[in-house]
């Protein structure tokens, strides 16, 4: 098995899965956040140094505002929940997004569970309010204004100078981007750096994501050749 650095998962099809049991949608977030807990015990015994969550976008503001408040109050509860288990396994959670948008009380609790875990090297990565074009044109406003202070030569922009001026500058591009319930598209995730992510799509909703879908989506990166364009 080919050995993945990061993994990013789209985790969709919550809503579906709750419709299916004549549920409502929140029961399939509040399922979802079972299979957070899942996959994160997958990446661990798979030696997975990043794994990022595509939690909340930036066009997610746009559903109920029930949907959202319980989104977000699920978010802390399981932030809770979570925490002693982040330790035991030594886990850094990293927000990215426009946390600026997201409500005190859970702003307050994120911040709090990434200084209690800073110090680790395994990195869980939560999206949460976050949108890919966002993130481009934040690293745009951050460039401009090094060049209006004369810091910076616009000649030598460059790729590199663009993915320093991204949310998390140092974490390596996702080798593999999963997404679940059977969408082909990206949602505004990670534009940049799915540059060259092998793509792997499931029909398998969130709240049903186990180890065989983990496995099987391991199994198809590493019958994967990834040529970045040359022969
Ligand atoms: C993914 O599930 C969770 C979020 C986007 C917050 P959905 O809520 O999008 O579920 P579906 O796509 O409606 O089934
Ligand atoms: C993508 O799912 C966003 C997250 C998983 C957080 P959506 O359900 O919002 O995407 P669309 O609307 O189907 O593209
Ligand atoms: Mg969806």
């Amino acid at each position: 098995m080919k050995q993945i650095q990061h993994i990013a998962f789209i985790m969709d099809g919550n809503g579906r899965w709750a419709k299916a049991r004549g549920l409502p949608r929140t029961e399939g977030h509040r399922a979802g956040g079972e299979t957070v807990r899942r996959v994160l015990g997958y990446c661990r015994d798979a030696g997975i140094r990043y794994l990022t969550l595509y939690a909340f976008s930036v066009e997610n503001w746009k559903r109920p505002k029930e949907e959202v408040d319980a989104l977000m109050h699920l978010l802390v509860a399981h932030l809770a929940g979570e925490e002693p288990m982040l330790h035991e396994h030594r886990v850094r959670l990293r927000v990215m997004g426009r946390r600026e948008d997201l409500p005190v009380a859970v702003r307050e609790a994120l911040e709090r569970v990434e200084c209690a875990t800073a110090a680790y090297e395994r990195q869980l990565i939560v999206c949460l309010s976050y949108g890919g074009r966002t993130e481009i044109a934040h690293a745009a406003r951050e460039i401009a204004r090094l060049v209006a202070k004369g810091e910076l030569d616009p000649e030598t922009i460059d790729e590199a100078t663009v993915a320093r001026h991204l949310y998390l500058p140092d974490v390596p591009d996702p080798d593999l981007i999963v997404r679940t319930s059977g969408e082909l598209r990206l949602s505004n995730f990670l534009l940049w750096q799915a540059s060259y992510a092998e793509l792997y799509v499931t029909p398998t909703l969130w709240p049903d994501f186990g180890e065989a879908d983990f496995q099987a989506a391991l199994s198809a990166f590493s019958a994967r050749e990834r040529r970045y364009g040359a022969l």
